[in-house]
């Protein structure tokens, strides 16, 4: 298809909102400032070490997040493209990132909107010293009316919303070629930056995540902190074409969840970061609400499912800004079966001598 016949991403979402007689509009505002910003951090993570202050070539920014982990020269950065190109419009009451430790309420200097903004400006950050593949992840939810209003401060409790509250999700790859990938509700659609003119233009229309898979990813350093279902789970995919599974199964670790948010909404698999036992104050190493939730969400919407192996991740109430959760997402038969062994009382482990062999197994 000639390019120029592409739908934009401007005229994907005026197209959407006609289906809204009565949306003001202020949605695709917020949408095409979170692309801009998105468009500004493709071209810093391209500069890559060029970018630099070459006084200060290393790529720490010396910081520690909020989380306790170093922030990264391009997490700052990227958080900053974030804030300063959605503050101004009068679209949002407030923004929460895992950048910041509290919530951003909007300057007195400018108007407050009905929504809130938040994100992960860079995930998969410890990509940046390899030159893989990294992204951001940004979820919409609606201001509380008396925030909108003034009529008090925006607080943190605003932002403990359940994922199904999500109005809109979506994420940026910056790999090969920078991708925008959203969903407002209906469906998921994906873009790609064409650099020359500067525009996403629609080149995924309708993402849909197969219902089976035979790919997993999981960092199975951490196999020994694993709760019985996972290990049960991985264990059956490993034993690939004899029983349970009977077919063989293909693994692969990016260390960027967007990145293989990505690769599984593009033809399946599921992807796990599990609640384990590594760390007892840790439960699970994403975070709730800008990592498992706009992923979860866009999930959903193309067909798949995100779980955190109990329940589906989107009915979690949250507790707070930056809690941490297990999760599992992608083809949705493979997430309900995971589920499924989280479900089923703890199982035997079969005597070691038998274990592997089919004709003993029970
Ligand atoms: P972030 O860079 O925003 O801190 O997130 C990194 C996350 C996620 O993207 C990835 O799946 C996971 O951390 C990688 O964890 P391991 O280091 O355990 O592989
Ligand atoms: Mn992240
Ligand atoms: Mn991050």
């Amino acid at each position: 298809m000639p390019l120029s016949e592409r739908q934009t991403l401007t005229q994907y979402l005026i197209e959407q909102r006609r289906r809204f007689p009565g949306a003001s509009g202020e949605l695709n505002a917020l949408l095409l400032d979170v692309a801009i910003a998105c468009k500004g951090i493709a071209r810093a993570v391209a500069q890559g070490e060029l970018g630099a202050d070459p006084a200060s070539a290393n790529a720490d920014a010396g910081d520690v997040n909020v989380q306790g982990e170093v922030q990264k020269r391009l997490d700052v950065i990227s958080n900053q493209m974030f804030l300063r190109q959605t503050e101004w419009s009068g679209n949002l009451a407030g923004m929460a990132s895992e950048e910041m430790a509290q919530p951003y309420p909007i300057p007195a200097r400018y108007p407050r909107g009905k929504y809130l903004l938040v994100f992960d400006p860079l995930d998969g950050s410890s990509n940046l010293d390899v030159n893989g593949a990294v992204g951001s992840i940004f979820s919409i939810l609606r201001a509380p009316p008396e925030v909108v209003g003034a009529h008090r401060d925006l607080t943190e409790a605003d932002f403990l919303q359940p994922g199904t509250c999500q109005v809109a999700a979506g994420y940026a790859l910056y790999g090969p070629v920078t991708m925008l990938v959203l969903s407002v509700g209906s469906g998921v659609v994906g873009f790609t930056l064409d650099a020359h003119i500067g525009e996403f233009k629609l080149t995924h229309p309708n993402i849909a995540v197969p219902e089976d898979a035979n790919e997993f990813a999981i960092n199975t350093s951490n196999s020994r902190f694993w709760e019985p279902p996972v290990k049960r789970y991985i264990d059956e995919c490993l034993a690939g074409r004899s029983e349970p599974r009977v077919k063989d199964f293909n693994m692969r670790w990016i260390a960027s969840m967007v990145a293989e948010a990505h690769r599984i909404l593009m033809r399946g698999g599921v992807f796990m970061y599990p609640r384990d036992t590594k760390d007892p104050s840790k439960p699970g190493r994403l975070r709730l609400l800008y990592e498992a939730n706009p992923i979860g969400f866009i999930m959903e919407q193309a067909g798949g499912r995100a779980s955190t192996g109990r329940q589906n991740v989107l009915g979690v109430a949250p507790s707070s800004l930056h809690q941490r959760i297990g999760l599992v997402f992608g083809s949705r038969n493979e997430v309900e079966r995971i589920e499924r062994y989280h479900q089923e009382p703890a199982r035997k482990a079969p005597a070691p001598l038998f274990a592997e062999r089919s004709l003993f197994r029970e």
